[in-house]
């Protein structure tokens, strides 16, 4: 078929060239591979207790194989008092009896390497819970002991130690220091929090500390895992002397202020707060590299960082450190096309300068969904979530339309994608969860104030029409699910043509056949501001995000987000069409 693309002789710059360095020489499956998030306690659940478990993990592998996605990331499922939601970890080398045991993962893992899924499990590094035996050791020994040195104990200041070390206050609200009792009764020193009171915070000065992960690292390895999502990647090391510190106003509770760009201009570097980003994280990772690289096949480590902007986010996968790092700029950029060329542009270039793939996010589990972030009508700051009293609440349609429009955007970048579990189904935030059943220690610490991350974390659904919407066994659901979801269902949309699950489908085939994922972006102008048109090899993709209608050149439609007829793409979609 002929295509007659609008001319491009004046396109501006072609970023190719930053785009070839993207791709680096490596042929590593982590490049370009599309990454499923599991959120194990919402995914399915094969005992009918109302959380998902490993079991039902397995038992609906086949769907995402069917999906098709490259590998899958869990997120913990170690064992855990489930403060929160599992990232406070008791033991980082065992299952909870909530999820199943060390052989279920076993199972599942199999399977999933049967069906050609990678598997990449949550390393929590920053900090334990406080029910982990390094901590109980820790509270039960002398000021100035090993135990305690593990973990950040400080004296208190003031005439009896009865005013907290500095005056952090933690991602989830309140300070982040905890008065401990010594064991007479007395009050005791306080001890380092970043998120709940039941997470203390490791120190990572501490060799005895690096050593114990190196063997966690190991165990999961050993066990044939890819690889491992960092969380906190960005918070194991502390300023020296913890200097009192207050984040600006605009910051995010991880950290991320992420200030809109400036069309094709990189974010200053903000001040770093004292508790993010220390120069000293790097080493341990390099640390980590080496053990990962005594391992056959290419495995994987990917950072959570908060870092702002992607310049210094680049450091984090350097060669000789972290294979990836989640593109947090990109998942906050407004739906707004100056602002996300301008992303796009600059995370090729700054994660190809150091030879490292971009890669690309929408949605995870501590993020509003897309598919109700994108058309929020007011501000709203990562962790903060919506509920019923929020400003600005979403138009559904819209959002579901822009969710679609930017996710066939997003899978047609080179590098690698990461999909939340849900998203493919189009699902939007739970925003009308009752009080009583929200379980974000964010809610709690902030006493309301913020609603926090359970709207994106309600339990997702299989099959119309039954109980739990096939979720589970039961109706159980550790997190109530609205009453309308049938349609999001997954039997609902199964080969039924447009449903935003056969849109996933279609855009990750085509993404396959025609190597998008390896490949590199060419600017195309002449499509005005409001419009974003590259070529990624043999497959143009236009996005409107503007308000009036655009004409398409004549081509072949391999996949619009909407349906487009005469040659004309609507707004809030995106077409991807034969070269
Ligand atoms: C980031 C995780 O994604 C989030 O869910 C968790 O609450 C914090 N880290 C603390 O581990």
């Amino acid at each position: 078929m002929t295509v007659e693309l609008t001319e491009t002789s004046d396109a501006p710059e072609s970023s190719s060239q930053a785009s070839l360095i993207a791709i680096g020489s490596g042929t590593e499956w982590w490049r370009s591979a599309v990454i499923y998030q599991i959120y194990p306690r919402s995914f399915a659940d094969s005992d009918g207790d109302g959380i998902g478990d490993l079991p039902g993990i397995t038992s609906r592998l086949d769907s995402l194989a069917d999906l098709g996605v490259d590998a899958i990331w869990l997120s913990p499922f170690f064992t855990s008092p489930q403060h929160d939601a599992g990232y406070d970890v008791a033991d980082y080398v065992d299952v909870d009896p909530l999820f199943g045991t060390l052989s279920d993962f076993d199972t599942m893992l199999a399977r999933a390497h049967e069906l050609g899924l990678r598997v990449i499990v949550d390393l929590v590094p920053n900090h334990t819970s406080w029910d982990h035996e390094w901590f109980k050791a820790a509270l039960a020994a002398p000021e100035g002991s090993p135990e305690r040195d593990r973990y950040m104990f400080r004296d208190g200041l003031g005439e009896n130690g009865e005013i907290a070390p500095n005056n952090w206050q933690s991602v989830f609200g309140g300070p982040m220091w905890e008065r401990t009792t010594n064991p007479d009764g007395t009050p005791g020193q306080w001890y380092l929090h970043i998120f709940d009171v039941s997470q203390p915070d490791l120190n990572w000065e501490n060799p005895w500390v690096r050593e114990q992960m190196l063997g966690v690292l190991r165990f999961w390895l050993d066990r044939g895992v890819d690889g491992f999502r960092v969380d906190v990647a960005h918070g194991l090391i502390k300023e020296a002397g913890l200097p009192d510190y207050t984040p600006p106003a605009d910051a995010g509770s991880m950290g991320g202020g992420l200030p809109p760009l400036e069309p094709g201009i990189d974010a200053d570097e903000p001040e770093t707060p004292p508790y993010w980003a220390q120069d000293g994280v790097h080493e341990i990772y390099r640390s980590w590299h080496e053990v990962l690289d005594e391992y056959e096949g290419d495995r994987v480590l990917c950072a959570e960082a908060w870092v702002e902007p992607l310049t210094k986010l680049a450091r984090w996968v350097r060669p000789d450190e972290m294979q990836q790092a989640f593109n947090f700029t990109y998942l906050s950029a407004s739906w707004n096309a100056p602002e996300l060329r301008t992303v796009i542009d600059t995370s090729i270039h700054a994660f190809g300068t150091v030879g490292a793939p971009s890669t690309w996010v929408l949605s995870n589990h501590d993020v509003v969904r897309h598919a109700s972030r994108l058309a929020l009508g007011a501000d709203n700051l990562q962790g903060d979530g919506i509920g019923p009293a929020s400003p600005g609440l979403p138009d559904p349609v819209l959002g579901l339309r822009r969710a679609r429009a930017a996710t066939a955007l997003m899978l047609a970048l080179p590098g690698s994608s990461y999909v939340y579990q849900g998203e493919e189904l189009g699902l939007p935030e739970a925003i009308y969860l009752p009080d009583d059943a929200r379980q974000d220690p964010t809610w709690f610490r902030t006493k309301g104030q913020r609603y926090g991350r359970d709207g994106c974390r309600v339990p997702i659904p299989w099959e119309a029409g039954k109980p739990s919407y096939g979720f589970g066994p039961t109706t159980a659901s550790w997190l109530p699910q609205p009453g309308d979801w049938d349609e999001f269902s997954r039997d609902s949309q199964n080969g039924v043509a447009g449903s935003t699950l056969e849109l996933y489908k279609l855009a990750l085939s085509l993404r396959s056949e025609h190597e998008l994922g390896t490949g590199a972006i060419d600017w195309l102008s002449g499509y005005g501001d409001d419009v974003i048109a590259f070529s990624n090899g043999a497959v143009t993709v236009i996005s409107n995000i503007g308000s009036v209608p655009v004409e398409l050149p004549v081509a072949t439609v391999l996949l619009a987000s909407e349906s487009v007829d005469e040659g004309v793409l609507p707004v809030d979609t995106t077409v991807w069409l034969a070269n």
